[in-house]
């Protein structure tokens, strides 16, 4: 039997090639040799306001946008975390596990609190519901890009506790899995931070539905430094160095292989060739989106998804509930 991975990503607009390249272009190629689950974390996103219609729409299009880039769910289990109750039921259970302190040490947090104005006790508890997301699935491994790291170290920690005391190998000890290159896209204004939708500078990101004339503009105008050589140097030259990451992803080429080819090149060609080449990558994926978001095709599989993913995650809450003394009959 093929062994699970399982990963997620938040509908909180549409994804920047910053998540394409660090996780989603990772579940397409994963799906053929493990038993994929991908959810569309809408539970995750309420730890910070969000508009009700807004969700809404952003859940279907993200679920869209998981087809579109190739997600086949007669391979891959593709659902909405809100459609399997068992997320939320775990995630209490696991809250009740895990120490204060633990969640409080989160980065993601601290960063995400300082930009809240009210602060809720659900942002705080938000790694427990991933705890959930990942064990529910007995995922053995989970693409994410590398900011995650800290919740997925957080994840093995409670798996050995909770195996510890409760007996062993009832639940999986999870790895991530991080791509070789582009765990990390940095913003194309500023390479010392994460690419993010949330930047105000929206030239900072590039997201899926970009249309060819933004994509052309955002990387026209993404910066770069005064050496004037293509070089992969992430400390000399750590713009470059990020536009080549991002290059050799969307192109599958080396970052070797790129070096040599613009190396004296000069920036102008470099951005330009770059910028062709998302092009031609985004603009298919956008073309299968727009067919498929007021598709019932999207709902059916959704529906299946959901119903598929029921079954596994039951199973799994059925057997902790059991083990802790919640279920008593
Ligand atoms: P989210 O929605 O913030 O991001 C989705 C995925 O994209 C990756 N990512 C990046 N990778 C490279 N460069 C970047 N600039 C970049 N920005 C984002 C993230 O690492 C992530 O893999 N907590 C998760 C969602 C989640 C999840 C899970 C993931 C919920 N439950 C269970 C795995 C397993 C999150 O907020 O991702």
């Amino acid at each position: 039997m093929k062994e699970a991975i399982f990963s997620g990503v938040q509908p909180t607009g549409i994804p920047t090639i910053g998540n394409y390249i660090g996780a989603m272009k990772s579940f397409v190629n994963l799906q053929d040799t493990f038993q994929a689950t991908y959810c569309v974390v809408n539970q995750h996103a309420i730890t910070v306001p969000q508009d009700p219609q807004t969700l809404r729409q952003q859940t279907k299009q993200l679920a869209a946008l998981y087809l579109a880039i190739g997600i086949d769910p007669k391979k891959s289990t593709i659902f909405v975390q809100s459609d399997v109750p068992a997320h939320a039921q775990a995630a209490w259970l696991i809250t009740c596990q895990i120490g204060l302190g633990e969640l409080e040490r989160m980065t993601q947090f601290k960063d995400k609190a300082t930009k809240q104005e009210a602060v809720t006790a659900g942002l705080l508890c938000y790694p427990a519901l991933m705890v959930a997301d990942i064990i529910l699935y007995k995922a053995k491994f989970v693409p994410v890009g590398d900011d995650q790291k800290q919740h997925l170290e957080l994840t093995r920690n409670f798996v050995d506790r909770f195996n510890n005391r409760f007996g062993e190998n009832i639940l999986i000890k999870p790895e991530a899995i991080y791509p070789k290159s582009g765990a990390r896209i940095m913003s194309l204004q500023d390479p010392t931070c994460k690419m993010s939708k949330s930047d105000k500078n929206e030239k900072a990101f590039i997201l899926l539905l970009d249309q060819p004339q933004q994509i052309i503009k955002k990387v026209k105008s993404a910066v770069t430094d005064s050496i004037g050589l293509v070089n992969y140097d992430k400390e000399k030259q750590p713009a470059i160095s990020n536009l080549l990451e991002i290059y050799s992803i969307f192109s599958d080429r080396s970052i070797e292989e790129l070096v040599n080819e613009y190396h004296d090149a000069g920036y102008g060609r470099f951005k330009s060739d770059l910028a062709d080449q998302i092009v031609s990558i985004l603009e298919p994926i956008q073309e299968r989106y727009q067919a498929l978001l007021n598709s019932t095709e999207l709902d059916d599989i959704l529906l299946k998804g959901a119903n598929e993913a029921n079954e596994i995650a039951s199973a799994t809450l059925s057997q902790m509930e059991e083990i802790m003394g919640i279920a008593y009959r």
